[in-house]
């Protein structure tokens, strides 16, 4: 079995950070995204990977590289406009060949991995197998509806009235079939060639299409709110590690790991957190569900629930809370009087301000 994993796209719900950034390169835990897909699939027992990428081609390059590092043979197959998730399966074709595969879409979080699909998959051999989880707002997904044994009958691709609240979740194992099905469809109403609808294709056809429930927490990354809950949910599997450098005038309260090259004085720092090296946290307070990553300045500030990426400073701020920071930012205190803020902010930046 191959894996085909998805790494285009624009990000746009992501912006600004996107502008700068591939949204599966945004990190969790002081980890990208796509690493976490990546390790899911090398366990599953899979080497051979393609990377179908837009135009951070670069940057995924650049973070994930030969695949060496993951156990993982990968190889980069160029997708020159988001056509669609089936039109990466067409042009994944030699790539692909006619071995099964699970395609994977990079900005997806599943917890507890994807070993037990796969080995379903293996034991059955169905042209297509699904998985699907409940949600309380189905028509931002592809829908599956069932009949009373649990049968799919119909696919539909963000449907206005949906049949069912199950999603698809953006992980599809596949047999050869899919090949001619991504051939025979047209694209949706927003242009791009849709996996639900070759999927449907095949179910129309009577191929042996099956589906999974899935309960555990499964995420589809497209906004800060979403990855500030998958960050939270792997902050919470965090085991204490202090490698770090802390003073005696510091408190490490629960499960926090400072990395190695991390400098704690002064402050209290409340888990689950995690610090990233070269980080210097001064006379502050982090709380839980932070992820700082490295080489950040924080002095005299609060910070929780928050991520915020490599280079970042705050001096004198209190409190910043549920914030997705990007790279190279600084926070500082307006002068005390006129009682201004200043702001230079990146296109699409979103800034609350309590005062
Ligand atoms: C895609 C699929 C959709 C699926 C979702 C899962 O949506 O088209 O069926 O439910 O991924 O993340 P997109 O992210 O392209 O809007």
């Amino acid at each position: 079995m191959k894996a085909l994993v998805l790494s285009g796209g624009a990000g746009t719900r992501l912006r600004p950070i996107t502008h700068t950034s591939a949204k599966q390169l945004v990190p969790v835990a002081n980890k990208p995204i796509l690493f976490y897909g990546l390790e899911a699939i090398a366990d599953a027992g899979i080497t051979e990977v393609a990377i179908v990428v837009g135009d951070t081609e670069n940057e995924i390059r650049q973070a994930v590289g030969d695949g060496s590092a993951f156990g993982l043979d990968i190889t980069y197959i160029r997708q020159d406009a988001p056509l669609g998730l089936a039109h990466a399966v067409l042009i994944a074709r030699e790539f692909l060949g006619d071995d099964d595969f699970v395609m994977f879409l990079g900005d997806n979080f599943v917890f507890g991995g994807i070993n037990d699909p796969v080995d379903q998959f293996h034991k059955e051999r169905p042209d297509a197998q699904l998985l699907l989880t409940r949600v309380p707002d189905p028509s931002a997904f592809g829908v599956a509806e069932l009949d009373d044994q649990g049968r799919l009958l119909r696919l539909e691709e963000k449907p206005r009235e949906p049949r069912s609240d199950l999603a698809l979740v953006g992980v599809y194992l596949f047999g050869p079939a899919i090949h001619e099905a991504v051939r025979a469809i047209e694209p949706s109403a927003r242009g791009e060639l849709e996996i639900t609808d070759a999927v449907q294709w095949l179910l129309e056809r009577d191929r042996d299409v099956r589906t999974t429930i899935i309960t555990g927490y499964w995420k589809d990354t497209g906004n800060a709110a979403d990855i500030l809950d998958v960050n939270r949910r792997l902050l919470d599997l965090l085991d204490r590690r202090v490698d770090g450098d802390v003073d005696e005038a510091s408190e490490i309260v629960g499960r926090v790991r400072i990395e190695a090259g991390a400098t704690i004085r002064r402050s209290r720092i409340v888990g689950p957190a995690i610090i990233g090296p070269g980080t210097v946290v001064e006379d502050s307070y982090i709380g839980p569900s932070t992820s700082i990553a490295e080489n950040c300045e924080i002095r005299n500030s609060e910070i929780e629930f928050s991520i915020i990426l490599r280079e970042s400073g705050f001096d004198s701020i209190r409190r910043v809370e549920g914030s997705l920071v990007g790279r190279n930012v600084r926070v500082s205190m307006a002068p005390r009087l006129p009682a201004t803020h200043r702001l230079v902010i990146g296109d699409h930046g979103q800034v609350q301000i309590s005062s």
